[in-house]
């Protein structure tokens, strides 16, 4: 194992470890995903990443471990200006009157002064007081948000604000209008049953950051995870690389440009995740088909319960 890491570690240079925004601000490849892990294990996980390397964090108001992030980070020896911070507007909080305060309590929450990044969770606006009612017409035109949302740019508590899980449609009806400040990221799932090259690549062409959640597709428990990790294409070049199948699609990931979110609160597997090695040409592009031969399955879509169909996709295959 030591061999297989010191051979992969000499290869790391290769793959960027930053991706520049559209506000100039570098921000790092790769970042431990916080989503569904419980505040107790995310401190010691977040320290373990720290100590492995990491110094990029995603994490959102409702995944409730905000308060986690900042203990790990105020308890380690890694300076504050050396993290990316990444955390989220709540689908009840649109309303522009709601944005800076419960942006502020994120803030609180972190016990930090500013984040690196305020990403818009949802295109999905619920009405205050009643969840999963949901406010069609801002969701529709969520603009009047986003203006809230530059604002905490211009106050400097947020140093750059994106969105996640707008199809292209909805991201260029938004900057359609005379933005003060562009969405740096937009935060989609994406993986290996999910590879949207379409978004990859619109994103590059209009200059903003594609970030990956799901990226081992690992988000509704191990059965899409399982098979991603067996799918042959991934499994003989993680053989033939000597990397393991997770290691394999985390590269593959920041290869095709895109900013990778892993999540896990193992420690062994923290570890291994961030050790990515470019793949080469032909594996690269053995996936890249691979992944998008089958027909695309969506992990999350949450159109049904939330009464809007957020990703307006008639002909995928939901799981
Ligand atoms: N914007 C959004 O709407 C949105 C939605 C979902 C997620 N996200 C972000 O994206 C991040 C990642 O997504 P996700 O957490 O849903 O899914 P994921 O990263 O694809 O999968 C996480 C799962 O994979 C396991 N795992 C991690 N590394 C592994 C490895 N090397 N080998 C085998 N299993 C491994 C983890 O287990 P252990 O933890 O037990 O090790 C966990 O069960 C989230 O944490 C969150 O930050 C954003």
């Amino acid at each position: 194992m030591q061999t297989t890491i010191s051979k992969l570690a000499a290869s790391l240079a290769s793959l960027p470890t930053h991706f520049k925004l559209a506000s100039g601000d570098l921000i790092p490849s790769i970042a431990l995903g916080l989503y569904q892990s419980p505040p107790n294990e995310a401190v010691d996980a977040i320290k373990v990443a720290l100590k492995t390397g990491y110094r990029h964090f995603d994490t959102a108001w409702v995944y409730g471990n905000e308060a986690a992030l900042g203990k790990a980070i105020r308890e380690s020896d890694v300076p504050r200006s050396e993290i990316w911070v990444t955390t989220k507007l709540w689908n009840t909080f649109h309303a522009p009157a709601d944005v800076e305060p419960i942006f502020n309590e994120s803030l609180k929450n972190l016990g930090l002064d500013y984040v690196d990044l305020y990403l818009m969770h949802w295109p999905v606006a619920h009405k205050r007081g009643a969840y999963g009612r949901t406010d069609q017409e801002l969701s529709e035109n969520p603009y009047p948000t986003w203006q809230a949302m530059e604002r905490l740019v211009e106050s400097g508590k947020a140093k750059n604000i994106g969105v996640c899980n707008f199809n292209i449609r909805r991201l260029e009806k938004l900057m359609s209008h005379p933005l003060k400040v562009r969405p740096a990221i937009n935060q989609v799932e994406m993986h290996f049953w999910n590879p949207q090259p379409e978004i990859v690549t619109w994103g590059q062409a209009n200059d903003v950051v594609i970030q990956a959640w799901g990226p081992l597709s690992g988000s509704v428990g191990r059965h899409w995870l399982d098979k991603a990790l067996n799918a042959p294409e991934i499994k003989e070049t993680a053989e033939e690389l000597g990397m393991t199948p997770g290691q394999v699609i985390i590269s593959w990931h920041i290869q095709r440009g895109t900013v990778v979110l892993p999540k896990s609160v193992t420690p062994s597997r923290i570890i291994e995740n961030f050790q990515v090695a470019r793949l080469p040409d032909a594996a690269f592009e053995r996936i890249e088909q691979a992944a998008s031969a089958h027909p695309r399955v969506r992990l999350f879509d949450p159109s049904h319960s939330w009464g809007l169909d957020v990703f307006e996709e008639g002909t995928y295959q939901k799981r």
